[in-house]
């Protein structure tokens, strides 16, 4: 079976053609970053504007990369949430457009169902059950994947995601944006015991929270510009990106203890993060946890991963309809 699928979330415009949810027959990806660079993080409005400039031209290119015609595809998949709404709207528009036109079903997807299916395109062999960690520029959640549309969350962020709090104190430093990425290059070499950041505890343990992080890092880079003092920075994105790390592997580790999983599964774009990586696979090692992690390629945001999600929810006998909406919040 082949689906033709489109994201639109944020500020990457893609279109994928998926066969049977595993193999990527193509994979056309527009990213915007460049343009929001200039402002510091996503405009909203200008991201929707180069959606609706990108799409059509990655759709000819993704089919003429997958090699079949329009006829040729058998379902349309889009992302319908979470995400910016005026930029899911775009994708959503336009694959119900596609799936009319066509005659053939709309499968709508869950944007984070997405990242976690990135690993079935990378692992052949991987089924659940497993646990999911997703994190993202949006959101950081463990996800109990009892089967492949049936989840539910073990704990969540209370406040901003992972990538956000990379990012905003990259933001701080002065690094490019995403600041994800340089946050994580400027941390090979660091000490990450050098500066003291804050872990959070909190009641439902598996829950997390960045957000006191990243103010303690923003306060202290003030307070070093300040007084005039110069900054380890190699040092300081290593304790941030320790301290991110510390806030998420052993909250996963606890989850499998938990819900008996001894599979995990990492997702999105923040498990492109070097620190994070090498911390799962010690922990996973050390407590007989199988992981997987996707390939940098396919951290980020894609249409294959919605290719591959939408093939499962077609099984499952999830259609969208003419009436199909987008939500800038949705619940997994
Ligand atoms: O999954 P994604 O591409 O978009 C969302 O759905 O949010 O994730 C983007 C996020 C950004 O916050 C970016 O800074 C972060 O992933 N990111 C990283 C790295 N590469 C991307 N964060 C830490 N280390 C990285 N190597």
């Amino acid at each position: 079976m082949l689906i033709l699928a489109f994201e639109s979330s944020c500020d990457e415009t893609a279109a994928a053609v998926v066969e049977n949810g595993r193999i990527i027959r193509s994979d056309a990806i527009l990213s915007q970053v460049d343009t929001h660079a200039l402002y510091g993080g996503v405009v909203p409005e200008i991201a929707s504007r180069k959606h609706i400039e990108a799409i059509a031209g990655l759709t000819d290119k993704a089919l003429a990369g997958a090699g079949v015609g329009k006829s040729g595809i058998d379902a349309v998949a889009v992302t319908y949430g979470p995400g910016l709404i005026g930029a899911l709207l775009v994708a959503v528009n336009f694959a119900k457009s596609a799936a009319y036109a066509l005659g053939k079903p709309l499968i709508p997807v869950h944007h984070l169902r997405g990242h976690i299916a990135a690993n079935y395109l990378a692992f052949p062999e991987l089924e659940p059950p497993f646990l999911a960690l997703c994190i993202s520029g949006g959101n950081s959640m463990l996800v109990d994947v009892a089967g492949y549309t049936r989840m539910s969350i073990m704990g969540a962020t209370r406040d901003d995601a992972a990538g956000e709090c990379f990012d905003k104190i990259a933001r701080v430093l002065g690094l490019p944006y995403p600041g994800g990425k340089p946050m994580d290059d400027l941390a090979q070499g660091g000490d990450p015991h050098k500066y003291r950041l804050p872990r959070a505890k909190l009641d439902h343990d598996l829950d997390m929270s960045f957000s006191g992080l990243k103010t303690a890092a923003v306060n202290l880079i003030h307070n070093a510009q300040q007084k005039g003092e110069a900054l380890d920075l190699p040092s300081l994105a290593a304790s941030v990106a320790a301290a991110v790390s510390d806030e998420l592997v052993p909250r996963a580790m606890e989850a499998a203890r938990r819900s008996g999983r001894r599979v995990l599964a990492a997702a999105g774009g923040v498990a492109a993060n070097r620190t994070i990586r090498a911390d799962l696979e010690r922990a996973c090692q050390e407590n007989g946890i199988k992981l997987y992690l996707p390939p940098l390629r396919l951290c980020g945001d894609n249409g294959a991963m919605i290719g591959s999600q939408a093939y499962y929810e077609y099984l499952a006998g999830v259609r969208g309809d003419a009436g199909l909406n987008a939500y800038a919040n949705l619940e997994i």
